[in-house]
């Protein structure tokens, strides 16, 4: 089914390691048990993590499109049924690393094409405040910033959110806090972030959902498989759901906006 109304959302976080990869990879399995197409794209550029996460050897990647004359079509990576599709990244290749703008420009054109099979869109992008980071966060409809409860995760989650608003004039972000043991821990982590925000920046970020700390990520980083599929009614997996959930119903709220934008839309 074709649709031109495909949210966008890039998945970022200051600090590295707090589970972006892990959210954006079950985030698309939820989304897609809502009957939403969705199509996963591995931006860490250089750093690519998703193939590992799934144990494939993919034949191609976002690189070879960028690159060489390979169709976006042909290194598309079905993940299991139809509509949920990943283009992955290749790993210890550098010369991406400066995302300049005419690769923007070419990721945005190279994309196009197929974007509208797909109601959603999830960037996985690398941890940090780079360029590369800030360009690919200013090409999505929405961000949405990974923190979880430690002191250094918020700050650098908060330095990540000040830079792009000071400097890319972007207002809008959605947090997810990952690793918490409870649903007070994920409020306090959330308020902690909300608050300096309000207080230094003037804006309020959208508190998305949470995940609970649970060792079936850990157990299926090393199985090489999502979580969604090791432990489908595992509480990692549920809260996915809840986060797949609110999304779709963004997605429905904002279906006029979408509409009438694109998808990607080249950086700052
Ligand atoms: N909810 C969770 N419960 C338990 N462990 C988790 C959870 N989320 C992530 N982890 C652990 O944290 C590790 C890092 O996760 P992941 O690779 O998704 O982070 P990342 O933010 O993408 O890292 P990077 O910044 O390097 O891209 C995983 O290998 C996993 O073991
Ligand atoms: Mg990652």
């Amino acid at each position: 089914m074709e649709n031109n109304r495909t949210l966008s959302l890039s998945i970022l976080s200051g600090k590295g390691g707090v589970g972006k990869t892990n959210i954006a990879l079950n985030l698309a399995f939820g989304l897609h048990q809502l009957a939403q197409n969705t199509l996963l794209v591995d931006c860490d550029l250089g750093l690519a993590n998703l193939d590992v996460m799934l144990g494939i050897a993919p034949e191609g990647s976002l690189h070879d499109v960028l690159n060489r004359d390979v169709r976006v079509e042909d290194i598309l990576f079905n993940l299991g049924g139809r509509g949920l599709d990943l283009i992955p990244a290749a790993s210890g290749v550098t010369d991406l690393l400066d995302f300049d703008e005419d690769q923007q420009d070419q990721v945005v054109r190279r994309l196009d094409g197929i974007l509208k099979r797909y109601n959603f869109l999830i960037l996985d992008i690398g941890a940090g405040i780079s360029r590369t980071v800030q360009a690919f966060a200013c090409m999505t409809h929405h961000r949405v910033v990974v923190i979880t409860p430690e002191p250094t995760s918020l700050t650098d989650g908060y330095a990540l959110i000040k830079v792009l608003s000071t400097q890319k004039k972007i207002q809008d972000f959605h947090i997810v806090v990952n690793m918490v043991a409870s649903e007070k821990e994920a409020n306090l982590g959330f308020e902690r972030i909300r608050a300096a925000s309000e207080k230094f920046l003037g804006i309020s970020p959208n508190f998305l959902g949470y995940v609970h700390h649970d060792k079936v990520v850990s157990e299926s980083v090393r199985k090489q498989k999502p979580f969604f599929q090791v432990g489908p009614k595992s509480v990692a997996a549920r809260d996915i759901m809840n986060i797949a959930g609110r999304l779709a119903d963004l997605r429905n709220a904002s279906k006029d906006t979408i509409a009438s934008s694109v998808p990607l839309r080249l950086g700052g």
